[in-house]
């Protein structure tokens, strides 16, 4: 089924967002390729947002009157729209709220930090599938493949020749989009006993997912997402967790809600959703982070799915064919999600990402990407130790990295070609601006101002280039 894209386009109002690029008089439409970061609210998800700030605004689970009454019921049934969503079975898993998708890694880190055994990660992790795990005991990474996508010789390998806990992998890189089998992980580790954790972060918003339930021998055990990359505000996301497990262990992070009593000497903690995350949660967060699922629910993740490949078919294939343009990862578009990693010969990813923005509005992000191993393995550096050396002594002249594009659900194909033409004019050298590639400050030479009408106007310090 095909998307009504103008539909779509007409619910964001970001769609409508402009900004000055030299050679136009009037303000430009921005070109979001920048979803991997971070999506924006559709206004159905702003409106729930502001409904509850505007009409039910109440802490949740502790008031008797009708506004704490109605916002607990509206925060109780983001689980089980999570659940919905993600196909989880509430009977035998537990959906926690969390502020991130690196808070809800850590709490799942926390709980295989309860267990004997080391934790194998991948090379192509995002830090936060990473970085909370080393913070409590052994891992090691199980490598790639020359193409980028993962060695599952080396994982089946390291399963067995190492008393293995949990496996630690993302559902899809955000450096290349690619898409390791989680379902054929999940077997290979719970035949060796160990739990996996999947992140869970890129995938939420662009392709149907099913944890299948607990008892499954390709059930999923940890599934950690944010609303933020799936067109919900900042601040809210979620862990699905094994139910009995997380309330054997002990509280992540205790506090007021975490108890059922608390003496001088003596604490009886709850069990459940309430167990691990003391304080008050982000609750709008939560209730639009629900919106906004339903609302990709009722688009259709499958027709979502279906109009990003043929925007990353049609990226790739210009892409890849394009002289003087090195693309990451596994060149398959149906084997990834629509992000894309790319480099142009003898162009500085800074200065790209930079010239795509001031000159035609479009937006990229550049750099590692978090993840810093996988971009090491992918630009083929070796040795590391040097630039490691540089960064101590404070010296950033020399970071490595790449430019990313991201699709989302209101792009169009317009707005790939638009895109693809303009790296090829960057490749081209064909730009406006001058920039000082000595300083290599591409990105503050003038200021705009911003045009909002509440309390957010003011002068940017990030803006045009001077041309
Ligand atoms: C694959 C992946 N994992 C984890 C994260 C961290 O997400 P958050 O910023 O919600 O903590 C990101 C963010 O870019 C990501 O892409």
């Amino acid at each position: 089924m095909k998307l009504d894209i103008r539909w779509i386009r007409d619910e964001f109002p970001i769609c409508r967002q402009r900004f000055p690029v030299p050679g136009h008089e009037a303000p430009q439409p921005i070109r979001y390729f920048d979803h991997g970061a971070s999506t924006h609210p559709p206004r159905i998800v702003i409106e729930a947002h502001k409904e509850f700030l505007e009409k039910y605004y109440a802490n949740i689970h502790r008031g008797h009157h009708n506004l704490s009454m109605i916002a607990s019921d509206l925060f109780d049934r983001v689980a089980e729209t999570v659940a919905r969503f993600v196909g989880a079975d509430l009977e035998s898993q537990t959906v926690f709220m969390a502020s991130n998708t690196t808070c809800a890694l850590d709490l799942a880190a926390h709980a295989a930090g309860q267990r004997d055994g080391i934790v194998l990660t991948t090379v192509m992790e995002h830090h936060s599938n990473d970085l909370p795990f080393r913070a409590r005991g052994e891992t090691l990474a199980v490598g790639m493949k020359k193409d980028g996508s993962l060695d599952m010789d080396d994982l089946a390998a390291k399963l067995r020749a190492h008393p293995v806990k949990l496996v630690a992998v993302t559902a899809a890189s955000n450096v290349t989009g690619w898409m390791p089998d989680i379902h054929r992980i999940a077997r290979m580790a719970h035949e060796q006993g160990a739990w996996i954790c999947v992140d869970g972060a890129q995938i939420l918003a662009h392709r149907r997912i099913e944890l299948r339930p607990f008892g499954h021998p390709e059930h999923i055990d940890f599934f950690a997402a944010a609303g933020h990359k799936a067109y919900a505000p900042f601040g809210s996301a979620f862990l699905v967790a094994p139910k009995e497990a997380m309330d054997e262990i002990p509280p992540y992070r205790p506090g007021g809600g975490t108890v059922l009593a608390v003496t001088d000497n003596d604490v009886v903690f709850t069990t459940g959703a309430d167990r691990h995350l003391g304080g008050t949660p982000n609750i709008p967060g939560a209730i639009a982070m629900a919106r906004a699922l339903d609302f990709l629910s009722d688009i259709g993740l499958d027709a979502i799915r279906e109009h990003e490949i043929e925007l990353t078919k049609q990226a790739m294939e210009r892409l890849l064919a394009m002289d003087g343009v090195a693309v990451y990862g596994p060149p398959d578009p149906e084997a990834r999600l629509g992000v894309i990693s790319f480099n142009i010969d003898g162009i500085d990813h800074d200065l790209a990402s930079a010239i795509l923005n001031n000159e035609a509005a479009i937006a990229t992000r550049n750099g590692c990407f978090c993840a810093h191993p996988y971009l090491h393995f992918l630009l083929g550096i070796g040795d590391v130790s040097n630039l490691v050396d540089a960064l101590r002594r404070g010296d950033e002249t020399d970071l490595p990295g790449a430019v990313r594009v991201s699709m989302g659900v209101f792009n169009t194909s317009e707005e790939v070609d638009f895109m693809l033409d303009w790296i090829e004019r960057v490749r081209d050298k064909k730009w406006l601006g001058k920039y000082d590639l000595e300083k290599r400050d591409y990105c503050k030479p003038v200021f705009f101002e911003f045009q909002g009408e509440s309390g957010l106007s003011g002068m940017s310090d990030h803006a045009t280039a001077r041309v």
